[in-house]
């Protein structure tokens, strides 16, 4: 590097990441905060503060009221929708463009990433994007939205499976549920592998995906993390980068690089 950056925790982590030959990259809500899409369990605006998981979020849920969960759902889609990447989001394809190679475990049901260009995040926690059958599992269209604006609250009467006539659920993981095995397989050996990994946005408090930072730690891995509060993975990170995702990170993407995000 050709001048010494202003932050030195943001000089620390760009130094260790220049370095860095395999990385993976591990991001939670926070990642996409500030692009509008609410996290889980921040204090004023998170999810589970506002809404009951257990009526939402679970397959008993589902099987009760399926035309509340649905209803749900497709207004968080239609959000998401709303919303566009973040520098935050570009910084981290950036690092991937920088970094061949670099693997991006996302535990985000939005598709904010790819849409800032990164081409193929494994999706711990499924996606808003990928319906399936409830009783098949065929995938299914990503209904087009055309329908007027789903409100929050409003019961929506899931499609039904072409093959089966089931109802169609959200491609997403609930409570309660395991983790589609190859993303979740993908994780543990990209973190089994990598040299630094950097977790961004995360409470690190929803298992198996906080798992991952530490199975990397204990494997030797240096952990970089991006967070404003603390976390319970604040002993395992090499660097505490307090801040904002979207501030944080092209920072440092500068710090190491001099140019930047791109795109
Ligand atoms: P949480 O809502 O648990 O945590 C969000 C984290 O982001 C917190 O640690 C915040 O401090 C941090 N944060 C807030 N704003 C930020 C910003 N602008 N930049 C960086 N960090 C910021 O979200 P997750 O850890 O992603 O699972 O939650 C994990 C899982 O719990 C979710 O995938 C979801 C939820 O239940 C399922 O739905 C299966």
């Amino acid at each position: 590097m050709d001048s010494i950056p202003a932050d030195p925790p943001v000089g620390e982590a760009a130094a260790l990441l220049g370095r860095a030959r395999r990385v993976v990259v591990l991001t939670g809500a926070g990642m996409s905060a500030e692009s509008g899409v609410p996290t889980f369990r921040d204090a004023l605006t998170g999810l589970w503060q506002r809404y009951d998981a257990q009526a939402l979020a679970t397959p008993e849920a589902f099987r009760a009221d399926p035309e509340l969960v649905w209803g749900w759902y497709e207004w968080r889609r239609h959000a998401v929708r709303q919303a566009v990447p973040n520098p935050g989001h570009r910084a981290v394809a950036t690092i991937q463009t920088r970094i061949p190679g670099t693997v991006l475990v996302t535990q985000n049901v939005d598709d904010l990433h790819e849409r800032a260009g990164s081409p193929d995040p494994v999706h711990l926690h499924g996606s808003l994007f990928a319906p399936r059958c409830s009783a098949c599992s065929r995938p299914a269209p990503v209904p087009d939205g055309t329908d007027g604006e789903p409100a929050d609250g409003r019961r929506v009467p899931p499609p039904r499976c072409a093959h089966c006539a089931a109802p169609v659920r959200p491609g997403v993981v609930w409570f309660g549920e395991a983790l589609p095995p190859v993303a979740l397989e993908a994780a543990v050996e990209a973190a089994s592998a990598c040299d630094l990994l950097l977790t961004i946005g995360t409470s690190g408090l929803v298992y198996p995906a906080a798992e991952i930072p530490q199975v990397a730690a204990r494997l030797g891995a240096t952990v970089v993390q991006v967070n404003p509060e603390e976390t319970p993975l604040d002993r395992i990170a090499e660097v505490n980068l307090r801040g904002p995702a979207a501030t944080v990170l092209p920072a440092l993407v500068d710090a190491a690089w001099g140019d930047g995000p791109t795109g």
